[in-house]
């Protein structure tokens, strides 16, 4: 037999019902915040994620869904959101267009991550991209939009956020904290000897003992931000104290993709995950539209990780609704279709065409989670009518077919 790819998995009933409910939510307080629903491809030349997620960054030095397509060209599976709506943005000229461009999307994202509790190498993400704003107000806007999120589906949450510096004083930090490296040379982890080349800040996060150890005396990226990068932090923080979300300043975070830049946050849920246990993540990218050959573009966004998200979801109840049609003999069944037909779309209604016992049907019904059972048998087929039993209520009712097209509401 064959099976599915390690670390690929399907959604199948019953998780099924809480993805359902997951995007229903996420669609819907996406829209209450004024943002549109994009779509971009899953596969996109591989230049893309280098330059954009960088090459300091794992995504980009070990975990690509590579390969070279028929037509030669080098693609790769897109292995988070942002890179591909940067690229559509420009594409679309959008980025010449000005004012405001505020984008929410939802797909499957691939990395060749070591397969784990959380971790899966085709994971969901929901994501939201915002282009042409400068103010630190989307930055909160969008912060307030997931906690927000994370507060209807009753998902307690840490909220880690930084300032990772913008062009004026980023440069300088940077500089420092490599004459720092150069001091503790032939000391440091292999992955952070290669940081040091390609993305100095990303060796904040290592995860290695001995590197954090090392670095606690390294030069700090807080005292070293410009004065507006300071004040945007204030006013950040000073907008979520007012709305009562809980938050914490973490000098060491990073984020683990280059394109960063001023405030970048994590959402972590602290129980039921693992390990793995940051459920969303963002921050500005105020230069990648820029760096992608785009005009100069404030942007900022984050993203969600479902399959995280659903793992703590509670059950989802599933509430009874529609109609389960059934016959107990086989010349009913057309007048049932042609019955479930004149309900929908106002009402699901669901044809059982075999025929079988009452008692059967009932017990269909109820595992549909129906709020109806409608029987016709030869009584009914004769009389032109149906009977019908709301399955909350226990009242039954025989009906002429005509009249039971209209009314459902008992
Ligand atoms: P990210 O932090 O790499 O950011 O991913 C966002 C979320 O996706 C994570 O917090 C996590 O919940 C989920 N996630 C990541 N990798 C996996 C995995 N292997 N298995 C399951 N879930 C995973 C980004 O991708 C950025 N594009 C976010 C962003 C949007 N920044 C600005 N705009």
């Amino acid at each position: 037999m064959v099976k599915s790819l390690r670390g690929m998995n399907d959604i199948l009933p019953p998780e099924n019902r809480r993805y359902e409910r997951l995007l229903a939510i996420l669609f819907e307080t996406a829209k209450a915040w004024g943002l549109e629903w994009i779509e971009t491809p899953i596969l996109e030349e591989t230049a893309l994620f280098k330059r954009s997620v960088g090459e300091s960054s794992d995504i980009v030095g070990k975990e690509m869904y590579q390969f070279i397509d028929k037509g030669s060209n080098d693609v790769c599976m897109r292995p988070e959101g942002t890179a591909g709506v940067v690229r559509a943005f420009i594409e679309a000229k959008l980025d010449r267009a000005g004012g405001v461009h505020r984008y929410f999307y939802s797909g499957p994202m691939y990395r060749y991550e070591r397969p784990q509790k959380g971790r899966l190498r085709q994971f969901h993400q929901f994501g939201v991209e915002v282009f042409g704003e400068r103010s630190v107000y989307e930055d909160a806007n969008l912060i307030l939009l997931a906690a927000t999120i994370f507060t209807r589906l009753s998902i307690p949450y840490r909220l880690k956020i930084n300032s990772l510096g913008c062009i004026k004083c980023a440069p300088g930090y940077r500089q420092s904290l490599c004459d720092f490296l150069e001091g503790v040379e032939g000391q440091i982890c292999e992955d952070c000897e290669r940081r040091k080349v390609t993305n100095p800040l990303r060796v904040l996060d290592c995860k290695n003992e001995a590197c954090q150890h090392l670095y606690r005396h390294a030069p700090k990226l807080s005292e070293h931000l410009c004065e507006e990068c300071v004040s945007d932090l204030a006013t950040l923080e000073a907008i979520l104290t007012r709305h009562h979300i809980p938050f914490e300043r973490d000098p060491n975070l990073v984020r683990g993709l280059d394109y960063y830049s001023k405030t970048a946050f994590e959402f972590i849920a602290d129980h039921g995950l693992g390990s793995q246990n940051a459920i969303a993540g963002g921050g500005r990218y105020d230069r990648l539209v820029e760096m992608l050959g785009g005009k100069p573009t404030p942007a900022v966004g984050f993203a969600i990780g479902l399959e995280r998200i659903v793992e703590l979801m509670g059950e989802v109840e599933e509430k009874r609704e529609g109609i389960w049609l059934g016959a107990l003999d086989p010349e009913a069944i057309e007048t049932l279709i042609d019955f479930a037909q004149a309900l929908r779309p106002r009402y699901k209604a669901v044809v059982d065409y075999t025929p079988r016992s009452m008692a059967k049907h009932l017990k269909n019904a109820d595992r549909d989670h129906a709020l109806y059972c409608g029987v016709i048998g030869s009584n009914e087929f004769a009389t032109g009518t149906i009977w019908i039993k709301n399955l909350i209520t226990k009242e039954e009712r025989t009906l002429p077919i005509t009249e039971a097209t209209k009314e459902l509401t008992w």
